[in-house]
């Protein structure tokens, strides 16, 4: 049994027990502002050492990740999959259809069951209270491996990719976001937001980003949302984008298609940015949509080098969040 057990229902969400070293038993990633400045720099280098093959190992021997999936997904089920295999760990794939969740059992006895088995929780969802709500009665991390609100694994992948283009160094860094003001645009802003990166967001009216989300970043951070896409592109070092709608709006493709006439990302907008601008898109993408095949396919595009990086950004973050504990599966 679980020595971290709690009272059960209406009490106070769990409080983990100390690491011996002082830091709190669990922490989730639920979004970027859940790690300080220092620990995305920290969390980026080892990226790049794990990348490199400087950092090795099996810190996670014994360790297993349980990975619920609510919606689709080849990436993130793939790096988290082999980036737990490699760093000695198991991953487990859990599709909501298949789970007793998908069939009503409730999140926080999902969360309490699951922390008995496993030493972390990775949730992909369209509500983000309910990965909120997992975090809240969970005893393990739970890591958020997209919610419709934020997708911050996928920009922790991306800021790695920008590192190796232009340097470590990020503060002032230069980037436009061309589109709708989606899970992908807020993580970006939280990235603006910790890390002081200079970001225009260029939106159709009625697909801004989140204005919570908006307003935290834009008071320490120069962040603007504007509705010409040549404006947000000019002089950017990084110009990215997502699809026009997204996993679980797909019935609004028609009108959404309609709203980003114009949001394309194309030869004559990457000629605005700098020019040693790249390109980026967590993908899946729509050529011909939100990105010509002339770009995406293009010499800037750093769209592969991106996905690669969610295995090497995940496993350092894995490595944060599940290190310096002993697992479940060596008691
Ligand atoms: N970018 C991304 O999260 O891809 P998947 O949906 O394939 O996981
Ligand atoms: N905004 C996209 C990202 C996919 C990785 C979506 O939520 O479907």
């Amino acid at each position: 049994m679980s020595p971290r057990t709690t009272t059960p229902d209406a009490g106070p969400p769990p409080v983990a027990a100390p690491r011996e070293d002082g830091r709190p038993a669990k922490r989730d990633f639920l979004e970027i502002p859940d790690l300080s400045r220092e620990e995305l720099v920290g969390l980026l280098a080892r990226a790049a050492r794990l990348k490199s093959g400087e950092e090795r190992g099996r810190p996670l021997e014994g360790k297993t990740l349980a990975m619920i999936f609510r919606k689709s997904s080849t990436r993130t089920r793939l790096s988290f999959e082999v980036g737990m295999y490699q760093l000695g760990g198991h991953a487990i794939f859990l599709s909501d259809r298949e789970i007793q969740l998908g069939r009503g059992e409730t999140v926080p006895d999902t969360a309490r069951v699951m922390s008995r088995f496993v030493d972390a929780i990775m949730l992909r969802t369209y509500a983000h209270e309910e990965i909120v709500e997992l975090a809240r009665h969970a005893t393990v991390p739970v890591i958020n491996g997209l919610s419709d609100l934020l997708h911050p694994c996928q920009v922790l992948a991306d800021l790695q990719t920008v590192q190796e283009e232009f340097g470590a160094e990020l503060a002032g860094r230069r980037v436009a976001w061309i589109g709708d003001g989606n899970n992908m645009a807020n993580s970006w802003i939280n990235a603006a937001y910790r890390l002081g990166l200079e970001l225009r967001l260029a939106c159709p009216k009625g697909y801004e980003p989140d204005p919570r989300i908006l307003k935290r970043a834009q008071a320490v951070a120069d962040v603007k949302v504007v509705r010409d896409p040549r404006e947000a592109a000019e002089g950017a070092q990084v110009v990215t984008t997502d699809v026009w709608a997204s996993m679980g709006q797909e019935d609004e493709s028609e009108v959404r298609a309609k709203a980003f006439n114009g949001f394309v990302v194309d030869g004559a907008l990457m000629k605005r940015a700098a020019k040693d601008a790249i390109f980026l898109h967590c993908l899946p993408a729509h050529r011909g949509e939100e990105v010509t095949a002339e770009v995406i396919d293009g010499p800037r595009s750093r769209v592969f080098e991106e996905a690669e990086n969610r295995l090497h950004v995940q496993k350092s973050l894995l490595v944060e969040l599940m290190g310096g504990r002993p697992g479940r599966g060596k008691r």
